[in-house]
């Protein structure tokens, strides 16, 4: 009886631990991405809208302003997902072609170095996330105190998404650890059977890379591009002006 009961103490608390962690992560997220909203939105703003859960944030606080101080701008999605968050906080859709040059573009990221160099594409949307950034005036991002890093993979470990043709991804798993070592693992779908498919209908390596070396990303970066089937890195290398990192106090860290 008594060990039933402290098996269930156990559980509980194990479980509360889960809440409170996911609870303070949620509210690092949210002051980060209001934060930035608040300080790049104006009105007739071009923005891209990034993916992931923080933007999920900015979007919020973003369709808030725009409805509460009746600004006008308009929206390029970098995914399904943000073309969806748009959509329904009732915000003004638009695309590349209509607005080639963007003002800003606000995303997530899954680790940010010493550099501002990023790593992206956890949620699988690094294609898109990237040509957006490149159009955009001012790439700005937001994350929680979890993605502040000195050097890549210090804190993210599960490598950086690089996205593939399908029929190639073998012999690029196998030019990528000839070429830089580690390892390259195909990212599978969760609740589908088989890989991940991105938007673009391609597939995901994520490339486990070597945590002791010394790599210089931006050739690492240009090297990867020049394999044949490799569509894009999640590598993102001086594109970023700013970053704001929700921190556990409820302070907001700035990266320039
Ligand atoms: C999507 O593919 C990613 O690049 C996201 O921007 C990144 O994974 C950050 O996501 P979270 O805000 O969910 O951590």
């Amino acid at each position: 009886m008594l060990n039933l009961f402290s098996k269930n103490i156990g559980i509980y608390l194990k479980n509360y631990k889960q809440y409170s962690t996911k609870m303070s992560l949620n509210l690092a997220k949210k002051i980060a991405a209001y934060k930035a909203v608040d300080e790049w939105v104006k009105d007739k703003t071009a923005i891209g809208i990034g993916s992931g859960s923080t933007v999920v944030f900015a979007v919020q606080r973003l369709a808030e302003r725009v409805h509460n101080d009746n600004l006008k701008v308009v929206c390029v999605p970098t995914s399904f997902q943000a073309r969806q968050l748009i959509i329904e906080n009732d915000l003004e859709l638009s695309d590349l072609d209509r607005n080639p040059i963007l003002d800003i573009a606000i995303d997530g990221a899954d680790e940010v170095d010493c550099d501002k160099t990023l790593i992206k594409g956890g949620g699988g949307c690094l294609l898109q996330e990237k040509i957006v950034a490149s159009c955009a005036e001012k790439l700005i991002i937001v994350a929680d105190y979890t993605k502040d890093s000195k050097k890549l993979g210090q804190q993210y470990k599960k490598g950086i998404p690089i996205e593939v043709v399908p029929m190639a991804y073998i012999p690029i798993q196998k030019k990528i650890a000839k070429m830089f070592g580690g390892e390259l693992k195909l990212r599978m779908a969760v609740v589908k059977a088989g890989p991940c498919v991105t938007d673009n209908g391609n597939f995901i390596l994520d490339w486990i890379f070597d945590e002791n070396t010394i790599y210089n990303w931006s050739s690492v970066n240009r090297e990867l591009l020049l394999i044949p089937g490799v569509i894009e890195t999640g590598l993102f290398i001086d594109m970023t002006e700013k970053v704001y990192f929700g921190m556990e106090d409820g302070s907001v860290k700035e990266k320039i």
